[in-house]
């Protein structure tokens, strides 16, 4: 048998419920026929009160939650400061050209950090390099078509869904400006934002960042291929298709640069791109501005 602190009452103490013995003076009142239930219902009511009592208890402890204040300290606040010097784990961001697609004079890096991203990849250390392009360009094509091509649809065109619906159209992946803009400055969109497209960095991890920008360039040369730069296999597929199309319609690609030499404000070829052809057809296709005349 357990035996009682010796300081301890014996008595049970008054409650806040009333004097002591509370469910004894209750179910005295309750004793008559067909009381047995009624009391078993009351005592069940007492034990109710009597629990939530207890987890109050627990969810009021004494702890400070984020951005409460406490006035022990000058700034009032209960949250410390990381001690100088310090860093969280995780959170060590030596490389940040890495983190931020940014050299040291703040100018976008122009090549894929593939040390650093290798080390970051599941086997990348063990990938050789068109493996481990491939799972980049994959991994690249799965964040895209995720968090970008609501807006940017899958091409990069900038008439995604939400566009559709009234957000402001971003600019065509497939701009000279952009076609020409590096890696790094890629990154560094997604990792800070840029005007009214938020930041996707929380999405995002870096190591994921690269590889959207490597889907990206992928996406720009599927639009602006030369047939040269075709494997053999689908450029003679792509030359006997152009030569069957062209026998049933008489006009070509080149007829839209002169045919749009108007619009001043846009680039003609930006305006063809995204109008002849479905775009996923036109990616797949992987060109509607192929220079024939090269080989
Ligand atoms: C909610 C819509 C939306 C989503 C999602 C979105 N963007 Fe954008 N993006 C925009 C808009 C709008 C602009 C143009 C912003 C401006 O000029 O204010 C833009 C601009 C850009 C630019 C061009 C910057 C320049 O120099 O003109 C790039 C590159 C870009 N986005 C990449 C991405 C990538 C990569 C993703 C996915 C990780 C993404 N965006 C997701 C709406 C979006």
């Amino acid at each position: 048998m357990r035996t009682r602190h010796p300081e301890r009452p014996v008595a049970p103490r008054p409650t806040a419920f009333g004097p002591a013995g509370f469910g004894l003076a209750v179910s005295s009142r309750l004793e008559r026929p067909g009381g047995g239930s009624l009391r078993t219902a009351a005592a069940f009511v007492a034990a109710l009160i009597l629990m939530t009592g207890c987890r109050q208890d627990m969810h009021d402890q004494a702890k400070y939650e984020p951005l409460e204040t406490n006035p022990i300290f000058a700034n009032d606040m209960a949250s410390r400061p990381l001690v100088a010097n310090t860093v969280p784990r995780g959170f060590l961001r030596e490389d940040t050209a890495f983190f931020t697609g940014l050299g040291e004079g703040k100018e976008p890096l122009d090549a894929f950090p593939m040390k650093a991203l290798r080390q970051r990849w599941v086997h990348g250390e063990t990938m050789t390099d068109t493996e481990m392009n491939r799972a980049l360009l994959l991994k690249g094509k799965k964040r895209f078509d995720t968090f970008c091509s609501p807006c940017h649809d899958t091409v990069g065109t900038g008439n995604g869904t939400i566009v559709q619906r009234g957000f402001k159209k971003p600019p065509s992946l497939h701009e000279d400006r952009l076609r020409e803009a590096l890696p790094g400055y890629f990154v560094n969109v997604i990792t800070e934002g840029f005007g009214q497209m938020s930041s996707y960095a929380p999405q995002i991890v870096p190591e994921d960042r690269w590889a959207v920008a490597a889907y990206i360039r992928a996406l720009q040369l599927s639009q602006n291929a030369r047939l040269a730069e075709l494997p053999p296999e689908v450029e003679r597929n792509f030359r006997q298709a152009l030569a069957a199309g062209s026998s049933s319609e008489t006009s070509g690609d080149h007829g839209e640069a002169s045919g749009h030499g108007g619009h001043a404000s846009k680039s003609p070829d930006e305006e063809s791109r995204s109008s002849e052809l479905p775009a996923s057809e036109s990616a797949n296709l992987a060109a509607t501005d192929i220079e024939v005349g090269e080989s």
